[in-house]
């Protein structure tokens, strides 16, 4: 990617698109541009990106041995899209020399290993258009003597500090993705962090003497289910304490009519729908998504908890209808003081960690927007951003930059919003609308002209 310390590029001129974030999101823009650039007649776009991490990561912390996609293989990148694309995950597999040894699997759930391997290899065909280690820090008008807005700037800046960049665009796609979500009141710290460092925090945690011989797990979903396992496995000698408010892990409803709200068509339903049917189907499909656990995995967990009991060593201790009510570091350690929801019996848990597996948020694009922006901005009766079908914010007319959301979107565009499952089709859409605004726009300029 090239880079200036300036406002003003070389050849004075602004990207079609900047990508905030280079996640799957924004890689499988990069996807959809490059098959166009590739194959279509008319100019090419020019998309960069800006990424805060050094290189291209998928949830690093997460990515567990053994652990597998919660979507089929065939929703990779681009294939829904175009199966055609060079970037499919098939593409890979062959060019890996696995095409018929992934087969033999029989299976449309890779590992997660695998699937971050499959990211990186498409990521690096774009390693010249992305500005790895640069974290955005705003995105400001430009605004011509007409009062319009035609491009915005995009700040960045280096990792560990460094000069501020400016990047001139025409739009801009937000790919920001999730912040990882603390209880109320709990500070992380050495001993009490997010599963999102689960592997970057167990390792340091390994090579110490482990004073209380117990790890406690707060959550009920995916992720704590699969900490709770990793950690089980990862420390023979302690205890491992699931604290879940629910009384058992509850599996995700995989059922094939239930998983068609992941289909690109269930996003044409959901953003014509009128609000409370779009607020009723993700109530009742919460459980697709939301604080559920893959099936088999609840049957190991369940398994190795009863073969423990049967031994007389229980190991893996489940607090259930138990609520975390506080957690501090300690000189030692941690603490967890939970609270059961049926006895009402309160617990302090002195552990050597305590693992926080309790989700995600979503961060207001309008945060990076900033105020000149974000007022331009129109919102529904409830302040949520309103976003076009073609994953546009609806602005008022004095601003003519696309700004395009990649997740965050879940109130117009549904459960799939922050997900993998559409990220091939949508980033199609986007591209498609980012063409047809160039077109109007040089139609504009011709009849100016002539
Ligand atoms: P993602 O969070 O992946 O990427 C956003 C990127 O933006 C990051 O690289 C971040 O560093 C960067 N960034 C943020 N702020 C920035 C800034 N200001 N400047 C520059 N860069 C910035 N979903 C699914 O459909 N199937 C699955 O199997 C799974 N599995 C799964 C496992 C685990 C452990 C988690 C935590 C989540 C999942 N998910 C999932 C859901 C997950 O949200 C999804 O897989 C993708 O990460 C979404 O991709 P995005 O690119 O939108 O966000």
């Amino acid at each position: 990617m090239s880079l200036e310390n300036e406002a003003v590029r070389p050849d004075g001129g602004a990207d079609d698109l900047i990508g905030i974030g280079f996640g799957p999101a924004n890689l499988a823009l990069a996807i959809a541009v490059d098959d166009h650039n590739r194959a279509a007649a008319e100019p090419p776009l020019r998309v960069n990106f800006l990424e805060q991490q050094a290189g291209f990561g998928w949830h690093r912390g997460m990515l567990l041995d053994g652990a597998t996609m919660q979507v089929s293989f065939l929703k990779d990148l681009a294939t829904q899209r175009d199966p055609r694309s060079r970037f499919t995950f098939l593409t890979y597999l062959q060019e890996h020399g696995r095409l018929a040894d992934f087969i033999n699997l029989k299976t449309f759930y890779p590992t997660r290993l695998e699937f971050h391997d499959y990211f990186e290899w498409c990521a690096a065909e774009f390693a010249d258009r992305v500005g790895y280690g640069r974290t955005v820090t705003g995105i400001r008008p430009v605004t011509g003597p007409d009062g319009r807005t035609e491009q915005v700037e995009v700040v960045s800046e280096a990792l560990g500090g460094g000069a501020r960049q400016v990047h001139p665009a025409r739009n801009i796609a937000i790919g920001t993705g999730l912040t990882p979500r603390l209880p109320d009141g709990v500070q992380a710290g050495p001993h009490l962090w997010h599963t999102s460092e689960l592997l970057l925090r167990a390792p340091e945690l390994a090579k110490q003497t482990l004073r209380h011989r117990r790890i406690a797990v707060v959550g009920a979903g995916q992720s704590a289910a699969e900490a709770v396992e990793y950690l089980h496995r990862a420390f023979p000698e302690a205890e491992i304490c699931a604290v879940l408010s629910r009384y058992g892990y509850s599996p995700a409803d995989d059922s094939p009519f239930a998983n068609r709200i992941f289909d690109p068509s269930a996003v044409d339903e959901f953003h014509a729908a009128p609000e409370t049917a779009r607020q009723t189907l993700l109530t009742q499909h919460a459980n697709t998504n939301y604080s559920v656990v893959d099936g088999e995995l609840i049957e190991a967990l369940y398994r190795t908890a009863y073969q423990e009991k049967v031994a007389g060593r229980e190991r893996l201790r489940v607090l259930n209808a138990t609520r975390l009510t506080g957690a501090e570091e300690t000189v030692d350690g941690a603490r967890a003081h939970v609270r059961s929801l049926t006895t009402g019996r309160e617990l302090a848990l002195e552990c050597d960690a305590v693992v926080l597996a309790t989700g995600y948020t979503h961060v207001d694009p309008r945060r990076l927007l900033g105020e000149r922006l974000a007022a331009a901005c129109r919102t529904d009766g409830q302040g949520r951003l309103r976003v076009e079908r073609d994953h546009r914010v609806l602005t008022d007319e004095s601003l003519d930059v696309g700004l395009y959301l990649q997740g965050g979107t879940e109130h117009t565009h549904g459960i799939t919003s922050s997900l993998l499952s559409t990220l091939a089709v949508r980033s199609g859409e986007i591209r498609d609308s980012m063409l047809l605004r160039r077109t109007a726009r040089d139609l504009r300029a011709r009849v100016a002209v002539g």
